[in-house]
């Protein structure tokens, strides 16, 4: 086992990162935290919908902020509160570098001489020269990371943020498809989990359609999360075209709050 200074310090971190929740609807934040090979780490946060089934839990959160920059070599998850039993169950299922050792708030491989080394850094600047045709550059470089042995239709997304940062999500395929989260929701995935509350540009790119939009789902997460911001689209060899949140989703479902 870890050593218990250790594993203290990754609590607090993932403890932290639990504040930086979106959770109007139940008010009960829930972070985990992805311990990878080399001791680098980051962190996922639950990212809650008014359409219940379109909750992003921490565990699905911080797996997609990990592999959407590359890395999916996570030797163990600590999460702010109990693990479930179906926590356990699909980590076993979804995460092949997961070893099956369980402790309260722990999955996987603590062993003794464990590094901790940096926390992952998920978020870039803008660059100066920003405008739409690099916002769609970055996506295409971002789908680069998509992982998709499923569909073979990789998507790459990049948030953009009020403070000039920006995110990068890519789509990463389970055999099970009930688990995978679009690069759409990835990419907020990510730039929620480091805190971002101000998100004015989403950029989208499917390099193997020419036709493709956000789908539904993505787009009533878009909606509670980013109601103003605009929606970019590369659409490959055409002009790439651009649309309002809003406006993607006439009359969306809302809970009264
Ligand atoms: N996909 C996205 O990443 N974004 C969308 O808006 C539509 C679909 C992904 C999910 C899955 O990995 C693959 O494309 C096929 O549905």
């Amino acid at each position: 086992m870890m050593k218990f200074s250790k594993i203290n310090l990754l609590r607090r971190y993932v403890q932290e990162a639990a504040t930086r929740s979106f959770v109007p609807h139940s008010g009960q934040p829930r972070a985990a935290l992805a311990l990878l090979s080399n001791g680098d780490w980051t962190c996922g946060v639950r990212i809650e919908n008014a359409c219940y089934p379109l909750v992003i839990p921490a565990f699905s959160s911080v797996l997609v902020c990990a592999a959407s920059v590359g890395r999916r070599d996570i030797k163990a998850i600590v999460f702010s509160d109990s693990v479930t039993q179906s926590e356990k169950r699909l980590a076993q299922q979804i995460v092949p570098t997961l070893l099956d050792q369980f402790d309260e708030d722990i999955i996987g491989q603590t062993g003794c001489n464990f590094q901790i080394r940096n926390p992952l850094e998920t978020c870039k600047h803008l660059p100066l020269d920003m405008n739409s045709n690099e916002g769609i550059r970055l996506a295409r470089h971002a789908a680069e990371f998509a992982h998709t042995p499923e569909s073979d239709f990789p998507v790459g997304a990049i948030v953009v943020t009020g403070d000039h940062k920006y995110f990068q999500g890519v789509n990463i395929e389970y055999d099970d498809w009930t688990q995978i989260l679009c690069a759409e929701r990835a990419a907020l995935a990510a730039a929620m989990s480091a805190g971002t509350t101000n998100i004015t540009d989403v950029y989208v790119s499917c390099p193997k359609s020419a036709v493709a939009t956000p789908c539904g789902a993505c787009r009533q997460v878009l909606h509670e999360v980013a109601p103003n911001a605009i929606i970019w689209m590369d659409r490959g060899a055409k002009e790439h075209e651009h649309f309002r949140t809003d406006a993607l989703l006439p009359q969306a479902f809302r809970l009264p709050l």
